[in-house]
């Protein structure tokens, strides 16, 4: 999980001085996707630090204590998600030192904190929270009174830190800076006019600047209204102009436009998100196909949703270009520390890139000597930077908790890869993966079609599943990942228990689940396997299922034995997975919303993982 921060130093001609507290507090509702229950603000005004916190949402926080009506130039926030110490007023963020003169927010965790702690408590400091983060503020009092300035101050404390950690810090001795560090934790520069930002995302300040520095690991420095000063691992500054990116969203991709959830808005822009990605992919697949075909094993490696699009990947590897692959969860990869290595090639999936899992192996397998290509939204975040390789899906950011665009554009950059690959080995013929690539070309126009054939059919279906208490999700071959991202849309945002199974196994356990009503989703490809579906949905039907399926045209013979049944075109399988998709991911939207729960930020989940 992790928790979000912004930090906003800005030119007094920037207007008045609560303008900056706004700002932030804006920010953290753009960052509200990541989860969180408490927030808060800090800010310089007056040779003082004033805080407000609290445990909440960020509007029934700003309504009682007025957040965004703090006065100063500069400001720091925080969007918390509890790890250490219960979620509550006084363990929000930001936290001080005894003076009160040092502000501090932090995502990540210290690990140290306990040993720190009881140093610090010996010496005389008063701790307020029990947070690992207070430490921080309390370490940085003591290297001040020890005469250093507060940026000496601050590297020696991080020197004493172990843990992951984005910092963001203000102290009054220095009342135009915000510090910040970054550890395992993203961190992003805004370069604005008379006003800079940090941010745990872009998103945070996207209306402001579109100028942008990735903060790299290890790398630490500070902010002025109108300078970014930026030390690499061993203490060189960096070259900041040679920094900044322009990036290509714009602030419109971060807002609802008139959608009343980021979900629906991300599931309708899909069609965009795949013809985006569509650009450029031959290109940017050429080396990676050629690492794959050198490669004396291939894996895949991912968390969530994105292990479900390494699936696909793995299967079409294995199915077109015969390369016998496999997918890793990516929490799980010390099962495989000894065994991946020389020679291997290792595709991570991770549309954040910053997911920790997933760069914790990497970081293991290439320093057993792997290659790493990755497949990313966010360009130049953690696992991109790591990678010897990288393809880009071109989804715009995805702030909905749930992973929808960014599903299907990974497939999408998988599916092609995965062509590329037999093409280049002599596995298939150049036409026959010309007409599989004009195949995935459709999938913008496909989506398109789904959406505006099936909402209302879907809003319905999402409606009726509302009062289920379970459900399955079946499938056989391509189709396997899919039903096992579908059911987890319907478990993570609908909170409807949900589970996926390759269909031929369903028999051998699952089945005595299956009593009058259970809804069983089919899905069913126009592939090798439709026939055996059938058998399937006859073996649930007999045990009384409420049987759903989305099926290929011309398949009345099944069609009729479904309760209910979304026809889609007859399709070949590598643009199927694209296509079948939606369909389930409107499904798992409306039946959340038929039952009052907010799809954009589902109890318990962030959207980007960076505690392991
Ligand atoms: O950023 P990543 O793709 O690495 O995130 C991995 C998972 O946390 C993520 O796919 C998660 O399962 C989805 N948000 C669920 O919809």
């Amino acid at each position: 999980m992790a928790c979000g921060i912004i930090g906003v130093t800005a030119r007094k001609s920037q207007g008045s001085p609560s303008r900056i507290a706004e700002i932030v507090k804006k920010g953290l509702e753009k960052l509200e996707y990541r989860g969180y229950d408490s927030v808060g603000v800090a800010a310089i005004y007056d040779n003082r630090i004033l805080v407000r916190k609290g445990k909440g949402k960020i509007s029934e926080v700003n309504r009682r204590i007025k957040l965004d009506r703090v006065l100063g130039w500069t400001v720091i926030g925080h969007t918390r998600w509890a790890t250490h110490g219960a979620p509550s007023d006084i363990n929000a963020h930001p936290h001080t030192d005894c003076s009160g003169k040092i502000a501090v927010v932090h995502n990540g965790i210290i690990q140290n904190y306990v040993e720190l702690k009881k140093e610090l408590t010996a010496k005389g400091h008063r701790f307020q929270s029990e947070t690992d983060t207070e430490v921080l503020a309390h370490l940085i009092e003591e290297y001040l009174k020890k005469g250093n300035e507060v940026f000496h101050a601050f590297k020696k404390a991080l020197k004493r830190i172990k843990g992951s950690y984005a910092f963001g810090v203000i102290a009054v001795d220095e009342p135009d800076k915000i510090f910040f560090a970054r550890k395992d934790s993203p961190l992003v520069i805004g370069i604005g006019r008379d006003m800079n930002f940090i941010a745990s995302d872009i998103p945070a300040f996207l209306e402001y600047t579109r100028d942008v520095i990735i903060v790299y690991d290890e790398e630490l420095g500070y902010i002025t209204p109108d300078s970014v000063y930026l030390e690499d691992e061993n203490g060189i500054p960096v070259n900041v102009k040679m920094r900044i990116r322009k990036i290509d969203w714009t602030p419109d991709m971060a807002k609802k436009e008139g959608y009343p959830h980021f979900m629906i808005k991300e599931i309708h822009e899909q069609p965009r998100a795949l013809r985006d990605t569509l650009r450029g992919l031959d290109e940017s697949v050429g080396e990676a196909s050629k690492l794959i075909l050198e490669a004396r094993k291939v894996y895949f490696v991912a968390a969530g949703t994105s292990y479900h699009a390494c699936l696909v990947g793995d299967y079409l590897l294995n199915i077109l270009a015969g390369i016998p692959s496999f997918s890793i969860i990516s929490s799980e990869y010390k099962k495989y520390r000894r065994s991946i290595g020389e020679g291997d090639v290792v595709i991570a999936v991770s549309q954040s890139g910053e997911t920790i899992d997933t760069l914790m192996a990497i970081r293991v397998f290439k320093k057993n000597g792997a290659k790493i290509i990755s497949v990313s939204n966010v360009v130049d975040s953690a696992i991109p930077r790591e990678s010897n390789y990288t393809i880009y899906t071109r989804a715009g950011p995805e702030i909905g908790v749930a992973a929808t665009k960014t599903f299907t554009t990974q497939i999408l950059v998988l599916s092609w890869l995965s062509l590329s690959v037999a093409e280049k080995g002599g596995k298939l013929t150049e036409n026959e993966a010309r007409k599989m690539r004009d195949s995935l070309r459709k999938a913008p126009l496909l989506v398109s079609d789904i959406l505006a054939r099936y909402e209302g059919v879907t809003k319905k279906l999402g409606e009726e599943l509302m009062n289920s208490r379970s459900a399955f999700y079946l499938g056989r071959g391509i189709g396997l990942p899919i039903a096992m991202e579908g059911a987890l849309k319907l478990k993570e945002i609908a909170y409807i228990h949900a589970e996926a199974y390759p269909a031929g196994e369903s028999k051998h356990g699952p089945i005595a689940l299956v009593e009058p009503g259970f809804p069983v989703v089919f899905l069913i490809f126009e592939d090798e396997w439709k026939r055996h579906m059938l058998g399937n949905i006859e073996e649930m039907k007999a045990r009384g299922a409420y049987a759903i399926g989305i099926i290929p045209e011309e398949s009345e013979f099944i069609e009729e034995r479904l309760d209910k049944a979304i026809v889609v075109p007859k399709l070949k399988p590598i643009v199927g997975t694209i296509v079948y998709s939606v369909p389930l991911q409107l499904i798992a939207y409306y039946a959340a919303v038929a039952r009052g729960y907010d799809p954009d930020k589902p109890r318990n989940l962030a959207k980007t993982v960076t505690v392991e």
